[in-house]
């Protein structure tokens, strides 16, 4: 029988993919050289059915019905490149490969240039929503060629998390559009973790809260305004005992985050593009200070922090709650920002209505906020920035009394809020009409001539500054 959908590496997430494919009607064949995962897809696809696996490149491409619809699931880089290789000397014009890593958006559009040239066509789609997605629903964000999309919309529209109804993927553009997009959702998912880390730290240093008042306390904003799949998971955390001892997993894991390298892109990318990102900026490196744990340790022991003072649960609650609603929105707001800049640079066409509609399940920032979010977009499709919608402006000013004043405690006792600090900086800076920029560019015509405009007149002026 020919196959109607085939995927190339059968890790956790390839086969988690494929599974989800075939349970959905479609008949599947994975590939992958190592024989293990090959019989591991083949027994577990025993219960789903349709699915079939193979260590065999030339019978992989011959068993896929024409034009071959071909997924990668593979590590993001080389790996992509030497598949590639293989495929271009067995596929035929018109078969279609998705690549569902996380490339770097530079790198797809090479390889699209290169499978066009074969006549082939060429798709980067971020998958998000880890393992458990791939097999119950991820949120999909495919770019490439338009008209093909349509080859491969039955299949995503099907495996796709739902979200009352409506499937988490869309063509969103041309090109790189779709590993873009998945991009800067990572700059997001590191910019929501890092917020709700410093949530935890003020929580315990300031409230004394254990990890079981941490766990009821996240479990309940779950129900809230802040429902959202990364404060649901980190309810579940804080109750999970050590499996190798006494006490809680969470105290026994070291402090040091690591990264791939996905929220840097962000970050990278967001400086070229002239457009602030400046939470997914501090949680990129506060993942890198972290690291530095023998330094942080040295810095400790040289400099006593002030003594700690407890402020009341209750008014450390609310506080927090609002300032980590307030800092999901300053994140979701910049990573927007950035995709909009970013659609205009590179011919994307991004609709940002759809964007935010896709990320509703399925992924790991989706978040009840993501429904208004949606809906601001659509109200206005030029919003140039989510804080200037009208449907968030008295939400944001309602959550800003407490944001201030949770950081004013945070600062005088020494706990350091990177992403709520980048998070209220970034507001504040962008909702005064007058910045101390004046003076920078006074600096800059001073010891360089760089010239700088004047308020009351056209054109560009250099000055010859006394010394006095
Ligand atoms: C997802 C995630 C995933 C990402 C991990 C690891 O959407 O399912 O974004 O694609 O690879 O979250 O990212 P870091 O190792 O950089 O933290």
């Amino acid at each position: 029988p020919f196959f109607e959908f085939g995927l190339i590496g059968l890790g956790v997430m390839g086969r988690n993919f494929i599974l989800n494919v075939a349970e959905n009607g479609f008949r599947a064949l994975g590939y992958d050289l190592d024989p293990e995962k090959a019989g591991a897809l083949e027994q577990e696809g025993q219960q789903v059915g349709q699915v079939a696996a193979t260590t065999d490149l030339s019978e992989f491409v011959q068993r896929l019905e024409r034009p071959r619809k071909i997924m990668l699931l593979v590590p993001a880089g080389a790996v992509v490149d030497q598949v590639l290789d293989q495929l271009l000397q067995v596929l035929e014009p018109g078969d279609i490969v998705v690549d569902g890593g996380n490339s770097y958006f530079t790198d797809t559009d090479r390889r699209e240039a290169r499978l066009r040239e074969a006549g082939l066509h060429y798709f980067g789609a971020g998958v998000s929503g880890g393992a458990e997605g791939a097999r119950r629903g991820p949120s999909i964000m495919p770019g490439g060629a338009p008209g093909v999309y349509e080859a491969l919309r039955p299949v995503f529209e099907a495996v796709a998390a739902k979200f009352r109804g409506e499937p988490c993927v869309a063509y969103l553009g041309p090109g790189s559009a779709g590993n873009y997009v998945k991009m800067v959702h990572n700059g997001i998912e590191y910019g929501l973790m890092q917020l709700t880390a410093e949530c935890y730290q003020v929580l315990t240093a300031l409230g004394g809260f254990s990890n079981r008042d941490l766990s009821k306390l996240f479990h309940r904003w779950n129900q809230g305004r802040l429902q959202s799949f990364l404060v649901e998971i980190t309810a579940e955390i804080f109750q999970q005992p050590d499996p190798l001892g006494d006490g809680d997993l969470i105290d026994r894991i070291l402090d040091k985050a690591r990264q791939k390298g996905t929220g840097k892109w962000t970050s990278q990318n967001a400086m070229d593009l002239g457009i602030p990102v400046p939470t997914i900026d501090i949680a990129v490196t506060t993942r890198a200070i972290s690291a530095l744990k023998p330094a942080r340790q040295q810095g400790e022991g040289q400099y006593p922090k002030p003594e700690p003072q407890t402020v009341p649960a209750d008014l450390l609650e609310t506080d927090c709650e609002a300032a980590l609603y307030f800092g999901f929105l300053m994140t979701y707001a910049q990573g927007l920002h950035q995709l909009s800049a970013a659609s205009a640079e590179y011919g994307y066409g991004l609709n940002l209505a759809t964007v935010a509609r896709i990320w509703r399940a399925g992924c790991i920032i989706r978040a009840a906020a993501l429904d208004a979010i949606s809906g601001a977009y659509e109200e206005d499709p030029g919003l140039e920035n989510l804080l200037l919608s009208k449907r968030f402006v008295p939400e944001i000013i309602a959550c800003l009394p407490a944001a201030r004043a949770l950081l004013v405690r945070a600062i005088a006792q020494g706990i350091p809020m990177p992403a709520l600090s980048a998070s209220l900086s970034y507001f504040d800076a962008m909702t005064t009409a007058r910045l101390p920029m004046n003076l920078v560019q006074a600096q800059r015509d001073y010891f360089g001539s760089h010239t700088y405009e004047r308020t009351d007149r056209e054109g560009a002026f250099h000055t010859h500054w006394k010394k006095t």
